[in-house]
């Protein structure tokens, strides 16, 4: 399966991150109030009409004031080859933006179900924040399931495998059992189901609640390429590929590597974190009996350190905030490794280790450079292994091979 990179990767200079920002400001405004077509919705239509008009004119000035077109036509052939002209410039645009500046798997691509079932993203979008109006503490697990998916045997919706009497699934590891969320799934795929049966993919309407789940906290939108089929393997014994809490940078840097991701991916998508909480059970270990020369983990700062201990002193399953903006996505998670409040030595490492400090700096810095290179990094992170054709299955219920 060939994986292409697109073109270079522009960092976006401060003023154009604002204007970015701002724009997406008014985009996910528009989504929370339920425009969810946005550029194309009722209200839409009329300023999406006039934009799409808009380049065409200024192609003409363009073309004119250079001389590659005529600016008087004479003829009805010029007239054709004029119209010819710009519909060949206008297929080369559609393809640019479709394809350009993305990464691409040969079968899977932007529009696959645009035919085939063309509500599936407004379908999905629309469970995904119906689920997180009623619970914002949702957006994290989805998020956490759609990377513990990927990791384990591809992006192929095996995560969302019961177990059954003969087979102990992904879903039931440690590593998983605080993951939640998998009635938002369910939901999305009777509906899909209900438009159109045995089209969308388990593993595509995962990846798809992620990308919404992370837009709707306050993150970057980004559209992923579908097409993935669902697997028909859920082992519990391939849990061993998920990243555990205790891993330093070294391991991390390792075993992302081996998926592909280079140091700056790896810590663009450790900001997943800036969602959700961990349990005391997964950070315990750095509060009392560290090491052999640390009670505490020194790299912990120290009055965070009381008061986890505090909080632990409820139970394991006790939950608390990776950074104060649980809900939010936003770059407060690398303020806090900055200042010694990561949770789990996997985050610390992060600001501790001279590999990787100061890309910490640099989203702590610039949240929009943190927000383009995650969800680069999360397009790629889709992309992980798909099964493609006859090595998966379109699942006619997420939770059950067919
Ligand atoms: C870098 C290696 C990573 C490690 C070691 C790691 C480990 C963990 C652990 C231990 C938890 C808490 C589990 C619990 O106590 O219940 C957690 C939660 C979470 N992880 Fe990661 N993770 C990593 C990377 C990622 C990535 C790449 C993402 C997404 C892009 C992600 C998204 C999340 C989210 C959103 C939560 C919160 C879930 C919730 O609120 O229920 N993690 N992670």
């Amino acid at each position: 399966m060939e994986v292409r990179e697109g073109k270079g990767r522009g960092r976006l200079p401060t003023g154009r991150g604002r204007k970015n920002e701002r724009r997406l400001g008014q985009e996910r405004k528009r989504v929370r109030e339920g425009d969810w077509e946005g550029r194309g919705g009722a209200g839409g239509g009329e300023r999406a009409r006039e934009k799409r008009e808009k380049p065409h004119l200024f192609c003409l000035s363009r073309q004119n004031s250079t001389g590659f077109a005529p600016l008087l036509l004479k003829s009805p052939l010029d007239l054709a080859m004029t119209i010819i002209s710009h519909l060949l410039e206008l297929v080369l645009l559609v393809e640019v933006i479709v394809y350009g500046g993305t990464l691409k798997v040969e079968a899977l691509s932007m529009g696959y179900y645009a035919m085939q079932c063309p509500m599936a993203d407004i379908i999905v979008r629309n469970t995904v924040i119906g689920a997180l109006r009623k619970d914002p503490t949702l957006s994290g697990p989805l998020l956490r399931m759609h990377f513990h998916d990927c990791f384990v045997e591809g992006c192929d919706g095996s995560i969302l495998i019961d177990s059954t009497k003969d087979n102990k699934a992904e879903k039931d590891s440690p590593a998983n059992l605080s993951l939640r969320g998998y009635e938002v799934i369910d939901q999305a795929k009777k509906g899909l189901e209900n438009q159109c049966p045995g089209i969308v993919s388990c593993a595509d309407i995962l990846a798809m609640a992620a990308r919404d789940a992370v837009f709707w906290a306050g993150g970057p939108f980004y559209e992923i390429p579908k097409g993935r089929k669902d697997g028909r393997r859920s082992k519990i014994e391939d849990t061993i590929n998920l990243p555990p809490p205790f891993f330093n940078s070294s391991d991390l840097i390792n075993m992302f590597g081996k998926h592909g991701f280079n140091v700056q991916e790896l810590v663009a998508l450790s900001g997943g974190h800036t969602l959700g909480v961990a349990r005391c059970s997964s950070f315990k270990n750095r509060l009392s009996k560290f090491d052999s020369t640390h009670d505490v983990d020194p790299t912990l700062d120290s009055s965070l350190a009381k008061a986890l201990s505090k909080t632990c002193s409820a139970g394991d399953n006790t939950e608390v905030s990776f950074d104060p903006t649980r809900t939010t996505f936003d770059n407060a998670y690398y303020n806090a490794l900055r200042s010694g409040r990561g949770l789990l030595i996997s985050d610390q490492t992060l600001y501790v280790s001279p590999r990787t400090q100061a890309i910490v700096n640099a989203y702590a810095m610039n949240p929009a450079i943190f927000f383009l290179d995650f969800q680069q990094a999360m397009i790629k992170m889709g992309l992980l292994e798909v099964k493609e054709d006859d090595k998966g299955e379109i699942r006619q219920d997420c939770r059950r091979i067919n």
